[in-house]
């Protein structure tokens, strides 16, 4: 039960993108909302994915340890759903004109390389890869830090371009307290 509510939940972004589209409020310009829209809860959620272990130990709340998979899944769903409304609608998905806009908008290049980061971790999420890969399976999903880094990278060139840093700030201070009792932890086993 827990498990379809968690689903549901995770499905919050299309359900307000149906809702604001049936009811014009996508704004102005719908593709560029969709395309930022879905980046930011690709974001969300990594961040979602990162809370699960810190609740789960000092707060004693296990939801999201138990649906880490799934948080992750979704995760790469939104990240998915960002690079086709970019391919789509900015670049009508000719290859050419994406490829070079992968190597001409310094702020594409690094999205890029955070979605082929997360790629593997995405595709070995099931049990068998976990069993298949034995210790290495958690050593390739410590990938999801430099992912999450260079997500916000990202995000920072994007607004860069607006001179608007509030969200990336509050973005980088929750990974940053999020990341901390690992950085602890890590000193602690040294
Ligand atoms: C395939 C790789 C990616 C491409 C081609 C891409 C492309 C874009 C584009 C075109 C924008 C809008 C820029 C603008 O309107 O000026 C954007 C914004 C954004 N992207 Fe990506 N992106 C990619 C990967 C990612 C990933 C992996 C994440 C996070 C997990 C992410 C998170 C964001 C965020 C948070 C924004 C800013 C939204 C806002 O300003 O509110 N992107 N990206």
């Amino acid at each position: 039960m827990i498990s379809v509510l968690m689903f549901f939940a995770c499905l919050y972004p299309v359900f307000l993108w149906v809702g604001l589209g049936l009811t014009g409020g996508l704004t102005a310009n719908p593709p560029e909302y969709l395309i930022r829209s879905s980046g930011e809860w690709a974001l969300v959620a990594l961040c979602v994915v990162l809370l699960a272990t810190p609740l789960s130990r000092y707060a004693r709340i296990s939801v999201l340890l138990k649906h880490r998979r799934m948080l992750g899944l979704f995760a790469y769903f939104y990240s998915i759903l960002h690079l086709l409304g970019w391919a789509f609608w900015e670049q009508g998905f000719g290859l050419e004109a994406m490829w070079l806009d992968v190597v001409t908008r310094w702020f594409i290049t690094v999205g890029v390389v955070a979605f082929v980061l997360l790629t593997p971790l995405a595709l070995t999420s099931t049990y068998g890869w976990m069993r298949r890969l034995g210790r290495n399976w958690k050593r390739l999903h410590y990938g999801i830090y430099p992912a999450i880094g260079l997500s916000i990278w990202h995000f920072w060139l994007v607004r860069a371009g607006k001179n608007d840093f509030f969200e990336v700030w509050i973005y980088l201070a929750v990974v940053f307290l999020l990341c901390l009792p690992r950085i602890i932890q890590l000193r602690h086993h040294k």
